[in-house]
């Protein structure tokens, strides 16, 4: 039989949130939750991404904490890190290198840059969140360099077949929370993709694996199961 309590820690609903104030309250514990879909989106970032890419200005859209922001400045880059919440971006800030630039901004409005200011653009497990794909991949394609590379990874529509959202447990709490998202199919990014004016050059998906199982037992649940989706494009402008 069930306990109260048993009930309370097993059958409470999720609480949903706006994506901004979510990733505020996340923003806490954030880098220290990492979780399987952000180890695998890491371990497949330079399979796609250049290596030389000294002194070129990229943006990071939805650049959370900085994770990519940094990865990408240990290799020379300039980056732009670009968050709508506060909180992930004073956790970036607090740990970040001279090559990178915060800045606030919503990606429901134009992105506050000029036509073509980035070599290179990149966003990484940013698109379940967004509800309007089209002005997010046609604000991205508009600042990249005509021929720049747009390299876009996100939450596997399959993940969400099986229940899967962005949330964490409120560790004050104890509630799962999760800042809202959007069951994007995967026709809805190719579709945006194409009225961009974004060339997609390939796109992978990448599954669940018992090695990733074994480092994050979350990643059990997704055996041979797609977890990340990744686009390649190049900004045709
Ligand atoms: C799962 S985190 C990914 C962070 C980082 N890219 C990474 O991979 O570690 C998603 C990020 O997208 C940001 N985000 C989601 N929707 C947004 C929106 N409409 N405008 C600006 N940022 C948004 C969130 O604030 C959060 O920092």
């Amino acid at each position: 039989m069930k306990t109260q309590s048993h009930l309370m820690a097993t059958d409470k609903k999720p609480t949903i949130v706006s994506t901004e104030e979510g990733y505020d309250r996340w923003s806490e514990i954030y880098d220290t939750n990492k979780n399987p879909l952000t180890a695998l989106d890491e371990l497949v970032f330079f399979n796609h991404f250049p290596n030389s890419i000294s002194d070129l200005h990229i943006a990071d859209l939805g650049c959370g904490t900085g994770r990519v922001s940094n990865m990408l400045a240990k290799k020379g880059a300039l980056v732009t890190g670009i968050d709508g919440s506060a909180g992930m971006l004073t956790k970036a800030r607090n740990q970040s290198q001279d090559t990178i630039t915060y800045q606030h901004h919503n990606f429901d409005a134009p992105l506050p840059f000029q036509n073509h200011s980035f070599d290179h653009v990149v966003s990484c497990l940013v698109l379940e969140h967004l509800p309007d794909l089209k002005l997010f991949f046609s604000e991205a394609n508009r600042i990249c360099k005509s021929g720049g590379l747009v390299y876009l990874t996100g939450m596997h529509p399959g993940m969400m077949l099986k229940g899967n959202e962005a949330n964490f447990t409120d560790p004050v709490t104890g509630d799962e929370v999760r800042p809202k998202g959007y069951a994007h199919e995967m026709a809805d990014f190719v579709n945006a993709i194409q009225h961009s004016g974004l060339k997609l050059d390939e796109m992978r998906e990448y599954n669940g694996t018992t090695e990733l199982a074994a480092d994050y037992p979350k990643a059990n649940k997704y055996l041979n199961w797609p977890m990340l989706v990744c686009f390649i494009c190049k900004a045709g402008n």
